[in-house]
C-alpha cells in the first residue's frame, strides 16, 4: 500500500517520495574500446550509450540529474542535452577515479536530496526497477546500497566483501588478495548513497590503492567506519554487463536486437527470417507489417499498418505509409515520406521527398529533394538531378504525371499535373501540366544501311564508309 505521501514510480514499485539525483559517470576516455570517439557516444542499436543510460534513469522517476563528463567532451554535453535537455553538466577535469568524478557534480549534492544514484553511462542495460529496488534500503536507513551480480566470469569486476546481508567492502581485483578473488560476487557498479552523508563519505576516500585512483567502491568501508549500514541488492548479469570494448558493444548490440525483434513479433509484425532484420530502439510499426530478411533500419523509421518491406533494404528517417511496398533493394534516406498504397521499388533511392498516396517510381530510380504527386508514374532510370555542385534544389512532379524512362529531371523544376515527359528527356525547363515534353534528339532511320555496308565489306574494303 502507499502512504498517504507515496506514489507509484514510473517503474512500478511503490515508495515514498524522496528527493532523487542521479549521477551519471561519463568521464571514462573508454581507452579499452580503441576508438577517437568517447566511448558513452557508442551507439547500440541507433541509440548512444548515454543516452540508453539517461532513460533510464529518468523512467525510474529520478527529479534530478548531474551527468559527469571529461575535459573538451563538447560532443558528449551535446548529446547529453539533445537527450536530457534538463540535466547539469559537470567536467572532471583529470580522471582520477569513479569517486573523484562523483565529486565533479559537488554542487549538485549539496543542494541536498535525499537519494543518491550514481550511474555508469557505460552499463546501459541497468533497468528503471532495478535502480529504484536499490534505492528501497536507503528509506529505510541505509547509507550505502550497492549493486551486486554474479557473473560467469569475474575477471575486472569488485568483489563484495560481505557479512551477512550487509557489505563490509568491495575490494577491486588489483588489490585483491587471491581469497577475495574467489569470491563470486561482484560490484556491478551501480551505487545508491543517502543524500544526508553521502558528502562526509565521498571526501575521506583517498587513493591509496594499486592504481592511485579515488574509488567510489571505498564508500562501503568507510561509511562502515562511521558506523553507517551498507547493503547489496542483487541483480542479473545482462543488467549490469559494461561495455569495455569494441566486443562487449558488439555483444550487447547482439542482445539489444533479440530483443527488439521480439517486441516486432510481439506487436504482429511478421519477419521470416527474424536474425536478419536489424532494428533501432526507436523503430516503429503497425500492424500487419511484413519485413522480409536482410532488412536494415537505421534511426527514425515509422512502417504504417499493412506496409511490406521486401529483402535487402535500408531505411533511416523515413516514414513508410499504410499498404506501401519497398524493395527488394531499395535506399530509403532521413526525410522520405512514402503515402498510402506508393510503392518503391527495386534499386530505388529516394531522400528528402514525399511520394504521395499510390505513386510508383518501380525500378532504378532516384528521387531526391522532390515531392511526387498522388498516382504519378515515375519510369525506369529517373534521375532527379538536385544538386548543381553547390546547392541543392526541389524537384515538385504533379499528380498523375508520367515520366517517361530514363529520363533527367534537373532541379529546379516542376511538372504539371497529368503532364508526360518522353522516354529519355533531360527536363531543364518545368512543363506544364496535362502537356508532353520530349527533350532529347529525334530518331534517324537509314533504310537498307546495313545492307550497302555488308556489300561493301564483301569487296574487301577494310575501311568501307556506307554513304547514307
Ligand atoms: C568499476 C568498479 C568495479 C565494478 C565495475 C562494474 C570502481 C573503482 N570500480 O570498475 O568495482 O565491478 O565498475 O562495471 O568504481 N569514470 C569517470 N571518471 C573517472 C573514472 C571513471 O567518469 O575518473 C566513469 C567511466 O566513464 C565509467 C565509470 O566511471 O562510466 C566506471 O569506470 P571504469 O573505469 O569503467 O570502472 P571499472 O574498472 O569498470
Ligand atoms: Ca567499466
Amino acid at each position: 500500500m502507499a502512504s498517504r505521501l507515496g506514489y507509484e514510480s514510473a517503474a512500478g514499485i511503490e515508495m515514498k517520495a524522496r528527493s532523487c539525483l542521479a549521477i551519471v559517470l561519463a568521464a571514462g576516455e573508454g581507452t579499452r574500446m580503441r576508438s577517437a570517439r568517447p566511448k558513452v557516444l557508442h551507439t547500440i542499436a541507433g541509440r548512444s550509450l548515454l543516452a540508453r543510460v539517461l532513460s533510464v534513469v529518468v523512467e525510474a522517476g529520478v527529479t534530478a540529474t548531474a551527468i559527469v563528463i571529461g575535459p573538451g567532451q563538447d560532443n558528449v554535453a551535446a548529446e547529453a542535452r539533445r537527450a536530457l535537455p534538463g540535466a547539469a553538466s559537470f567536467v572532471q577535469r583529470d580522471r582520477r577515479g569513479t569517486a573523484h568524478a562523483v565529486l565533479a557534480a559537488k554542487p549538485a549534492i549539496e543542494k541536498g536530496v535525499d537519494d543518491i544514484l550514481v550511474v555508469y553511462a557505460d552499463t546501459p542495460f541497468i533497468r528503471p526497477k532495478t535502480l529504484a529496488r536499490l534505492r528501497a534500503p536507503l528509506a529505510t536507513g541505509a547509507a550505502v546500497a550497492v549493486l551486486g551480480f554474479r557473473p560467469a566470469d569475474p575477471a575486472g569486476y569488485g568483489r563484495l566483501i560481505m557479512a551477512g546481508d550487509e557489505v563490509v567492502a568491495i575490494r577491486e581485483e588489483a588489490d585483491a588478495s587471491a581469497s577475495e578473488r574467489s569470491i563470486d560476487l561482484c560490484n556491478g557498479g551501480i551505487m545508491a548513497l543517502a543524500g544526508r552523508t553521502a558528502l562526509a563519505i565521498l571526501e575521506q576516500i583517498g587513493d591509496r590503492n594499486r592504481k592511485r585512483e579515488f574509488y567510489l567502491t571505498d564508500a562501503v568501508e568507510i561509511a562502515r567506519g562511521m558506523k553507517l549500514t551498507a547493503v547489496a541488492v542483487e541483480v542479473e548479469e545482462d543488467e549490469v554487463r559494461g561495455i569495455n570494448t569494441k566486443y562487449q558493444l558488439a555483444e550487447a548490440e547482439a542482445v539489444e536486437q533479440q530483443r527488439l525483434r521480439k517486441r516486432a513479433l510481439d506487436a504482429g509484425v511478421t519477419l521470416i527470417a527474424p536474425e536478419t532484420v536489424f532494428l533501432c530502439t526507436d523503430t516503429k510499426f503497425g500492424k500487419d507489417v511484413g519485413v522480409e530478411p536482410y532488412v536494415i533500419f537505421g534511426e527514425k523509421v515509422e512502417v504504417e499498418d499493412g506496409a511490406v518491406i521486401h529483402s535487402f533494404c535500408h531505411l533511416a528517417g523515413a516514414r513508410v505509409g499504410k499498404g506501401v511496398s519497398v524493395g527488394p533493394f531499395a535506399r530509403l534516406r532521413p526525410g522520405t515520406r512514402l503515402g498510402e498504397g506508393s510503392r518503391i521499388g527495386n534499386f530505388v533511392e529516394v531522400k528528402e521527398s514525399v511520394v504521395e498516396a499510390g505513386a510508383k517510381a518501380n525500378h532504378l530510380t532516384y528521387i531526391g529533394d522532390a515531392r511526387v504527386g498522388a498516382d504519378a508514374n515515375i519510369g525506369a532510370g529517373t534521375i532527379t538531378c538536385n544538386y548543381d555542385g553547390i546547392a541543392k534544389h526541389r524537384t515538385e512532379i504533379g499528380k498523375d504525371a508520367f515520366i517517361g524512362s530514363n529520363s533527367a529531371l534537373v532541379a529546379p523544376v516542376k511538372i504539371g499535373a497529368r503532364a508526360y515527359v518522353g522516354s529519355g528527356s533531360v527536363i531543364t525547363g518545368n512543363v506544364p501540366e496535362g502537356a508532353l515534353a520530349l527533350a532529347r534528339s529525334r530518331q534517324v532511320v537509314k533504310e537498307g544501311w546495313v545492307t550497302r555496308l555488308r556489300a561493301l565489306k564483301s569487296l574487301g574494303k577494310k575501311k568501307a564508309h556506307v554513304q547514307d
